[in-house]
């Protein structure tokens, strides 16, 4: 984790992934992650609706492929982009450079609690990353006050595990027989903010109004072949072979490249378009 970094406490945990080697395996595979995403790109970037004037906010923003999407609608405007991961942020402050993209910026910090200006921001976007906050609520109510009132608020997060049959499957493989982990369904991750009635909780106290959800689903590729997708989802997931001595990470890596060839790169995904306005 870099010094400078100013985290709640309660996302020290989180911080210290992102900001650490999880962060640094997105940055290193940045164009696979985005490839993966690709199907959403469009349709998200459209339910964003950002005109040219927007000053626009990009939660959770990673290696900042929406940033820069963003950043060229917002020709006027311009596209902040904030993230836990310093190394996710070169990537993003690279790429927003080598395309001249000078309305783009980026900073490192934690959403729940960085300081934004107040009333600054038309829309905030986020794409994936804002299932991650300990304290949702909080972490929702400050990005509610970045915004202007009317401003809007546009998440795209992954629907329950059981539409999501890349999870499902590679997490299956790699289980080698043993339970699935099981975190409590709000605790921070993937599929924190897939159920509905749990969303309309908490951004309704964190002062959000007009909570609507537009369900989507996509292939998601992940890789040319499928030795490709077995190194990449294996970068991902790696961590579920903690524990499990050498036979059993033998099984789990094996199980994992079966499945993959057996089904092919493409995986079916579902999420929601969440959209919601400050008061
Ligand atoms: C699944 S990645 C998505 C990245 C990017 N939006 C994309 O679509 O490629 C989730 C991102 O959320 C960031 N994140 C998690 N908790 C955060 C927090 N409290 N404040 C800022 N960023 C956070 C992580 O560092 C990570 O880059």
């Amino acid at each position: 984790m870099t010094s400078t970094l100013q985290v709640d406490p309660s996302n020290a945990e989180q911080a210290s992934t992102w900001d650490g080697k999880e962060g640094g395996y997105w940055a290193e595979h940045a164009d696979q992650f985005d490839l993966a995403l690709r199907g959403y790109r469009t349709p998200f970037l459209a339910a964003a609706g950002i005109a040219a004037g927007d000053q626009v906010l990009d939660i959770g923003c990673g290696t900042g492929e929406t940033t820069r999407d963003a950043a060229r609608r917002a020709s006027r405007g311009r596209a902040l982009g904030v993230d836990l991961s310093d190394a996710m942020l070169r990537v993003a402050r690279q790429r927003a450079a080598a395309e001249g993209l000078h309305n783009a910026a980026f900073v490192h910090a934690d959403a729940q609690v960085h300081p934004f200006p107040a009333a600054a921001f038309d829309v905030a976007v986020s794409r994936t990353g804002t299932m991650f906050f300990a304290d949702p609520v909080a972490a929702f109510r400050n990005i509610c006050g970045a915004l202007r009132p009317g401003g809007r608020l546009v998440q795209l997060v992954w629907q329950p595990p059981a539409g999501n049959e890349w999870f499902l499957s590679f997490t299956n493989a790699l289980a080698a027989g043993r339970p699935l982990p099981a975190p409590a369904p709000d605790a921070p991750g993937p599929f924190s903010l897939a159920d509905p009635e749990r969303v309309r909780a908490v951004l309704g106290a964190a002062g959000f109004t007009g909570i609507q959800f537009e369900p989507h689903s996509e292939a998601m590729w992940f890789g040319e072949d499928a030795d490709g997708a077995h190194r990449f989802t294996l970068g991902l997931l790696g961590w579920m072979l903690d524990g499990l001595d050498d036979e059993g990470q033998r099984r789990a890596v094996d199980n994992l490249r079966a499945t993959i060839t057996a089904h092919g790169v493409l995986y079916a995904s579902a999420t929601w378009t969440i959209m919601a306005t400050r008061s």
